[in-house]
């Protein structure tokens, strides 16, 4: 996937969850839902703004949270209605099972959403109850029912592995079940310890790392026989259902961000909001920009980014990307396809070590 001179992705934030996950590090609140109203306004008001500032066409919209199926749909779709789209634009929301009605789908449908993205996490009662989650699994083969039935034909189920308890058993349930409801498209995550977070205080909780490993080519090997195909070491998809707005964050594309918390980029300038819904709120509402910070890349820096992100892909990057001494060390790890390197499934596990060895070619200096 290429992205064009007119690629322009937009994210939204939606801060708000029922419950919080004790691995969650995300900006989401579970006592602010009296803000929603006035939140999703603001967002109107922001995006409205950018618009008249001259804002290109989206290509891409992700609408991710915390939980965006928490907000009522119309409202959702009524801020979607504010972001002047391209022509085959990809749409997307993030979703919990158990908020998926036949209802909401269908109103998502209606206001111009075309894939969303369900958290499964796990279809094991057990692994989701360690991971703190609340949804009856037997809700996920009711949701891809009903994104079905409202007329999606690209949705994502995303999978996690490593919670404490989970065997190996467990993830292989998981990944079976998830074979059989055959997605278009899968987002597997090794669970990831966050700073602060209370699973960060809490070692004996901690995924390791070989076990880890193993379910990792458990998945890989299951969708690889579903013909789902890895095309970035936590994503896998049938052909044509690639997630566009992901590449274009993996190709160093432009997008803003609307909402608390949310990032936005342009040619190597990289800002983000304010972090809570209210702050959010008071400055858009006082007419003031919620940026918090931001920061230059330079253009050495970026260019080692790009490989980075690359690398991660199945696009790989170019051949004299590595020291030849380097190549040697890391035997096994890489394969030449055309003028590109591209990591084999030995090296997408240890895929930090070989990323410290990059250094960018003379052909990009
Ligand atoms: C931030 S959530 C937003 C969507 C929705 N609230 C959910 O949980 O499915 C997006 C994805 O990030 C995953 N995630 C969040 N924290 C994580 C962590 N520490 N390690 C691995 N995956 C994580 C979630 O489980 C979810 O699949
Ligand atoms: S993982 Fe999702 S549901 Fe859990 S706290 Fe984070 S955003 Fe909310």
């Amino acid at each position: 996937m290429q992205l064009s001179a007119q690629s322009h992705g937009v994210y939204l934030h939606i801060p708000f969850c029922a419950k919080r996950c004790d691995y969650c590090a995300f900006a989401t609140f579970t006592d602010r839902h009296h803000l929603t109203g006035s939140y999703l306004a603001s967002m109107r008001a922001d995006i409205r703004r950018a618009v008249d500032a001259g804002m290109p066409l989206a290509t891409s919209v992700f609408i991710g949270g915390g939980t965006p199926t928490m907000v009522p749909a119309h409202e959702l779709m009524a801020v979607l209605g504010e972001i002047p789209l391209a022509p085959h634009a990809e749409v997307t929301v993030e979703c919990n099972p158990d908020d998926i009605t036949d209802a909401m789908m269908s109103k998502y449908r209606h206001g111009g959403v075309n894939r969303v993205s369900i958290g499964v996490q796990s279809t094991v009662p057990h692994v989701l109850a360690s991971l703190g989650r609340t949804h009856n699994p037997d809700n996920v083969q009711y949701a891809v029912e009903a994104v079905r039935g409202a007329g999606f034909t690209s949705f994502n189920l995303d999978i996690i592995y490593g919670a404490a308890g989970e065997t190996l058993d467990d993830w292989r349930k998981t990944v079976n079940d998830l074979v059989v409801l055959d997605p278009p498209h899968v987002s597997a995550y090794g669970l990831t310890v966050e700073a602060n977070t209370p699973l960060a205080s809490q070692p004996h909780r901690h995924p390791d790392d070989d076990d880890q490993a193993d379910k990792y080519e458990i998945v890989d090997d299951a969708f690889a026989k579903s013909g789902l195909v890895n095309y970035e070491i936590s994503n896998w998809a049938k052909d044509g259902h690639e997630c566009a707005h992901n590449y274009l964050y993996w190709q160093q594309g432009n997008y803003d961000g609307f909402g608390c918390a949310a990032h936005a980029h342009k040619d190597g300038r990289r800002w983000w909001n304010v972090r809570t819904p209210d702050r959010y709120i008071e400055l858009v509402n006082a007419g003031d920009s919620p940026e918090s910070a931001s920061e230059n890349l330079d253009d050495e820096t970026r260019a080692l980014e790009a490989l980075q992100l690359l690398l991660r892909t199945k696009d790989g990057v170019p051949i004299d990307s590595f020291g030849s001494e380097d190549l040697e060390f890391m035997t096994g790890m890489l394969e030449t396809r055309g003028d590109r390197l591209v990591l084999t499934r030995a090296g997408r596990l240890m895929a930090n070590e070989v990323s410290i060895r990059l250094r960018i070619p003379v052909t990009n200096k």
